[in-house]
């Protein structure tokens, strides 16, 4: 047992998730969570009962269908501590960022700071960018100085050294989604604006396990996905700070979003409107909402207290391993480095192996492969590793089981 106080109910809260009744121990929520009842009743009221178009028209559905899309805009918003006109709702995390990234007008001699551990969708988007606007950025890459390639430690003097007055934007996450490591956004920001520079966070995986308020972060940026945080897929916000909203070009234009339209030209309507031409996900929408509802009731610092026990465990329990290497930090109760995303190789053995006997042999959901960050398993000298994910709903028999399972498979292979 640790010292880790939490007050969660893992119990009942497992009753809202019905696919864990086929016996299946869940540890990819890093790539995509589950859904509980209470969000699926959500996406399925809107159909059932007020099916409608939103922002159009006058009758009677339209006008329940948008007010509840409006109200969930209200609820995420609130959720990151923005204000409801600064979100907008996106398919996903990788079209929030790529609306910033083709969206930002850059010029000659602008530079984009980015990390090691980002996600491709943080990466080509600035690639494209530079591609779009000729050769003249520079996208440059911050790196560990101290070398160290296991714990892929980001030192905010890392950036220091990056960040000077040519850097237009810097684009982070803010967890990474390969390794678990919180970056330290906070002092990312003040180097930011002392330099005049734009901050984008990728909050994939952040905003689903700790309390984040953009405001506090100071960020200007942030996307997320519905679908890592207990909402369906096709469903995401991105946070533009009120001011910055004029200097993006909307990724679409076309219905829904226009002021005024002629055959010669347009007006886009300001703030959120103005991005989210087309009719959005609407029941998508709803269903964050609904999600955020549940996370709240929870509470954030519960469901980050209650991984912070499970991640513990686990890496304690897998450093004992023989044959096991894991990157990323160590679990650091002080520190506040990281969260319950957790990768691991074991001597030998190929991920994609690993992962498909503990599904074979347990019915354990693990990732296995490059996660979408090549640029980073090329740096640990890696193809890939095994990637277990934990949530709310997960338990510490669930981690003990996954424990002794890799032992047996790294006593296996010695
Ligand atoms: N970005 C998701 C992951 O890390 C898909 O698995």
């Amino acid at each position: 047992m640790t010292d880790i106080d939490i007050d969660i109910d893992t119990e009942r809260i497992r009753q809202d998730f019905t696919i864990l009744e086929s016996g299946i121990i869940y540890m990819d929520t890093a790539a995509t969570s589950l859904t509980p009842e209470p969000v699926l009743d959500a996406v399925l009221d809107y159909y059932r009962r007020y099916n409608a178009n939103v922002g159009r028209g006058v009758h009677r559905l339209t006008r329940i269908a948008t007010a509840e899309y409006e109200e969930a805009r209200n609820k995420v918003a609130k959720f990151i501590g923005a204000r409801a006109h600064e979100i907008v709702f996106t398919r996903n995390t990788t079209e929030g960022i790529n609306m910033v990234a083709s969206g930002l007008s850059m010029h000659k001699g602008d530079k984009v700071v980015i990390s090691l551990l980002e996600h491709h969708s943080n990466l080509l988007p600035w690639l494209r960018a530079k591609r779009k606007f000729g050769m003249d950025i520079d996208i440059e890459v911050v790196k560990p100085a101290n070398g160290d390639r296991k714990s892929c430690e980001l030192d905010i003097s890392d950036f220091e050294a990056a960040i000077d007055a040519d850097t237009r934007i810097v684009a982070v996450s803010h967890v990474s989604n390969a390794l678990g490591s919180i970056l330290p956004i906070r002092a990312i920001s003040k180097l930011c604006h002392a330099n005049d520079a734009l901050l984008l966070v990728d909050g994939a995986q952040s905003v689903p396990h700790l309390p984040v308020d953009v405001k506090e972060l100071g960020c200007d940026f942030m996307a997320f996905s519905g679908h890592k945080m207990l909402a369906p897929t096709g469903i995401g916000a991105l946070y533009i700070r009120e001011e910055l909203m004029p200097e993006i070009e909307p990724l679409n234009v076309g219905g829904g979003g226009v002021e005024t339209a002629s055959f010669v030209d347009y007006k886009l309507k300001g703030a959120n409107e103005g991005f989210e031409s087309g009719t959005p996900d609407i029941s998508g929408a709803i269903g964050l909402g609904a999600a955020v509802d549940y996370l709240n009731a929870i509470g954030m610092e519960n469901v980050k207290r209650k991984e912070e026990k499970l991640t513990k465990e686990l890496i304690e329990g897998l450093q004992e391993i023989p044959g096991v290497e894991l990157y990323g930090y160590d679990y650091d109760a002080s520190s506040n480095k990281r969260i319950g995303t957790v990768s691991f190789n074991i001597d030998g053995k190929n991920p994609d192996d690993v992962a498909l006997m503990l599904d074979n042999k347990a019915g354990i959901i693990v990732r296995s492969g490059h996660h979408c960050c090549m640029p980073l398993m090329n740096y640990l000298g890696i193809e890939g590793t095994v990637r277990a994910s934990l949530y709310l709903y997960n338990t510490e028999s669930e981690v003990n089981r996954l424990l002794e399972l890799v032992r047996t498979i790294a006593a296996s292979g010695r």
